[in-house]
């Protein structure tokens, strides 16, 4: 499935590259949407974090400033440089790496001592074929997975102009995704796996509004 360009997507909505005061911003949003919650499952010293699809750094940047070592994969190379860039607000604790969910990236990562595997605003962009292996792979590096997801409400479709095709979406930039309820992540995608929790909470974003949830799975098979 074609990526999409996801570094003319970003400029659409504002400057990507961080500067004193957009670092401040990332990091007073983050506490708002992000710090209490993701603080129950996650501590900095129980191991790396790996983001997957970690754009320009939005929530791994405030994510390594508060002390996490945080592995930031993309594998977009014009938004990866961003990151490089970003990467000097991350008091180094962020490395920046190229990564394809698509390929075997996994192999590079498993046996490593990662706390979690997590990603925000990545796995909606998937067909539910993908995500199964995508899944498994996420799970052999790491037994937590933490992913924030766009969900569908009326709200959120409206802002991506999605109402009429809220499945296999694409966007004027050739970004594809799929907007499932909360109830269909948690039975079609992960109802193989243990949901810890799940938080619904809403964005808003220079473009309009966006319900999302957080969901914090394990890799414990549930009983049938
Ligand atoms: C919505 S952005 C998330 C940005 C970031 N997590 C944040 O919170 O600012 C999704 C990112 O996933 C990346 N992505 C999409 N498909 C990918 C794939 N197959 N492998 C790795 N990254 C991918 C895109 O390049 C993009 O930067």
């Amino acid at each position: 499935m074609d990526n999409g360009s996801w570094y003319k997507f970003f400029h659409s909505l504002s400057n990507p590259v961080f500067t004193d005061e957009a670092c401040q911003e990332a990091d007073r949003r983050y506490e708002e949407l992000h710090d209490s919650f993701l603080d129950k499952y996650l501590s900095p010293g129980d191991g790396p974090l790996l983001a997957l699809g970690a754009g320009y750094g939005l929530v791994e940047i405030p994510l390594a400033r508060r002390g996490y070592q945080v592995i930031a994969l993309d594998n977009d190379k014009g938004v990866l440089e961003i990151l490089q860039e970003n990467a000097k607000y991350a008091k180094g604790n962020l490395t920046v790496a190229y990564g394809d969910l698509n390929s075997d990236f996994h192999l590079d990562y498993q046996g490593k001592g990662i706390q979690a595997c997590i990603s925000f605003g990545l796995l909606e962009h998937f067909s539910l074929d993908d995500l199964q292996v995508i899944i498994e792979k996420q799970f052999s590096i790491s037994q937590l997975l933490i992913c924030d997801i766009p969900i569908r409400t009326s709200e959120t479709l409206k802002t991506f102009n999605a109402e009429s095709n809220p499945e296999g979406h694409i966007d004027d930039y050739g970004i594809y995704r799929n907007f499932w309820t909360p109830e269909y992540w948690k039975s079609q995608i992960f109802g193989a796996y243990t949901i810890v929790a799940d938080r619904p909470h809403t964005e808003y974003r220079q473009d309009g509004q966006i319900d999302v949830f957080t969901l914090v799975v394990r890799n414990q098979k549930r009983d049938c």
